[in-house]
């Protein structure tokens, strides 16, 4: 994907280092070439543990490997499939924190993006899995073919979700720069 001006995805992993500790439970819903997974994974090893998504085979692959090359010691979970099916599979879990790389898999086909509707239902899904406290980043890219209509429906959900934005990032965005979004789930009140 291309480089933001700021890069955002480091941007989006300070935001949730706060809320990961070892044990903790985290997704990754496009791990595309792994390196969020291994971000999530150093920060809830030992104890913890990461479901990763991806719709190609390709980044399972890649993400795979360089998650058993870092030997994290966090439990790692695949699963080679679209994002929009993850309540079905993560029955009982309770997640502290989710990102959300959307777009195209860098060196590799990219026709094969992320898509408004498999977006917004894995975005659903993720927020009701989210524990109070915890928090979801989604980094919408809108230079590419897709990538504005995406960012669209991306907005329209966050003005319907029951999380709330804590950030967007940057500031003041030159068009089509991409944005980093920050949610978070508010915790219950006595
Ligand atoms: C920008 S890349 C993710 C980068 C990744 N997080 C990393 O750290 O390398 C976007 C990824 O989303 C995947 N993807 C696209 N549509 C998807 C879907 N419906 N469900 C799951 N993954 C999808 C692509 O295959 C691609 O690998």
């Amino acid at each position: 994907m291309p480089k933001a001006a700021i890069d955002l995805t480091a941007r989006a992993h300070a935001w949730l280092r706060p809320v990961l500790a070892p044990g903790a439970t985290a997704l990754d819903a496009t791990c595309g070439n792994g390196h969020d997974t291994l971000f999530l994974a150093r920060a809830v090893a030992p104890g913890g543990s990461v479901h990763a998504f991806d719709l190609q085979d390709v980044a399972i692959e890649r993400s795979r490997r360089r998650l058993d090359g870092a030997a994290t010691g966090a439990q790692l979970h695949w699963y080679h499939q679209d994002h929009a099916g993850l309540a079905a599979e993560l029955t009982g879990v309770r997640l502290n924190a989710a990102m959300f790389n959307l777009g195209w898999l860098p060196r590799s086909d990219s026709d094969l993006i992320t898509t408004p509707g498999s977006t917004t239902a894995a975005l659903t899904a993720a927020v009701a899995l989210l524990r109070p406290g915890g928090r979801v980043t989604i980094i919408c890219y809108r230079g590419h073919a897709g990538g504005a209509s995406e960012t669209a429906a991306v907005q329209a959900w966050l003005e319907r979700t029951q999380a709330c934005v804590l950030a967007r990032e940057p500031d003041e965005p030159a068009d089509p720069a991409p944005l980093l979004y920050v949610l978070t789930k508010e915790r219950e009140t006595d």
